[in-house]
């Protein structure tokens, strides 16, 4: 009997004896759930996908195409393997927080709203060459944005759970001595309860006058009320894909406070994302039907 394979695009290469069945996340999924053995969850479709799991009765393998997938967890059926979408998001999310940093830098909500007024008025800005950017989260995201920061020759100081000399990587117990010295923090952890409020007060307090806060990773990193408090003041600045709560109320303040740039949770989510998405996929089928390890398994 083939192998049933439940994935969101059929245009790809199945090794010999599995069989693939499509689903998107957006229709109704395909009859006989109960014979799927390998899930590729279609990326970014909300809760449905998740909810088909407990009708595939012979399920092995879920493949996520996200990095992060606590909220995936809850739903996993026990002796199912996960395997995520680590590496398939680094230069999106990467090139996305580059644009979020010189869009804050080079002040371009000030030009776009002057353009909408026909307006030449002029001023020099901020610049993200030669700031000191604090980089929290050094892992395959963390470590694709810091090619692009050294790139633009920004001065990086890379940050993570526990230190690595050998790397020149910091343990976040450092956090307190690095804030002061940052002019830009770039947050990309993931959702834990060692990230939840990471930056809380205190540690906003800490960042010196003017410093822009960059999330990228998961919104919980940041206490939001504290950030609200710092910005509203002008004494920070904020440059945030992920936020908490999320989907933001359209009513919710940070929306409107000047110096802050808000985008709804799209970094990962770029046309580089899909030619990756389907090498790992096709690299994850091979290996399941010749009996290899899996890459990326999580559970
Ligand atoms: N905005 C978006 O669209 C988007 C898209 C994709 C992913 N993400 C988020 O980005 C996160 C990171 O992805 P990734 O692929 O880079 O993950 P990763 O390779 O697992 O790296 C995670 C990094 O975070 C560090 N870290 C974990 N807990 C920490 C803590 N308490 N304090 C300081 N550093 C901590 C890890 O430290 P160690 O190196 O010491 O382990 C590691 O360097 C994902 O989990 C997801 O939530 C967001």
């Amino acid at each position: 009997m083939p192998v049933s394979v439940l994935m969101p695009w059929l245009d790809i290469d199945l090794p010999d004896g599995m069989h693939a069945h499509l689903y998107d996340g957006d229709g109704p999924p395909p009859e006989h759930l109960e014979e799927i053995e390998f899930y590729v969850m279609p990326y970014d479709r909300g809760p449905n996908p998740a909810r088909l799991l407990d009708r595939m009765s012979r399920l092995k393998v879920v493949q996520s195409l996200s990095a992060g997938v606590e909220s995936l967890l809850p739903w996993l059926p026990p002796g199912v393997r996960l395997a995520n979408g680590r590496g398939l998001h680094d230069l999106s999310v990467a090139e996305h927080s580059l644009a979020l940093i010189h869009a804050s830098q080079r002040d371009l909500p000030r030009w776009f709203a002057q353009q909408a007024t026909g307006s030449w008025a002029r001023a020099h800005t901020r610049s993200l060459a030669d700031s000191r950017v604090l980089l929290i989260g050094y892992g395959a995201i963390g470590k694709a944005i810091e090619r692009q920061l050294v790139a633009a020759e920004a001065l990086v100081t890379r940050v993570a759970r526990t230190a690595r000399p050998a790397e020149d990587v910091h343990g976040i117990a450092e956090l307190p001595a690095l804030l002061p010295q940052a002019d830009i923090v770039v947050l990309i952890v993931p959702d834990t309860a060692s990230t939840r409020g990471l930056l809380g007060a205190a540690q906003l307090a800490a960042l010196p006058d003017g410093a822009l806060v960059v999330n990228v990773g998961r919104g919980r990193a940041i206490d939001t009320s504290a950030l609200l408090a710092e910005t509203r003041a002008g004494r920070l600045r904020a440059a945030l894909d992920v936020v908490d709560p999320e989907p933001l109320p359209a009513d919710h303040p940070l929306w409107r406070v000047p110096g802050v740039i808000i985008t709804p949770h799209i970094a990962g989510g770029s046309a580089s994302f899909h030619p990756r998405a389907r090498r790992l996929v096709a690299e994850q089928l091979r290996r399941f039907a010749a009996g290899e390890p899996l890459l990326n398994v999580v559970v």
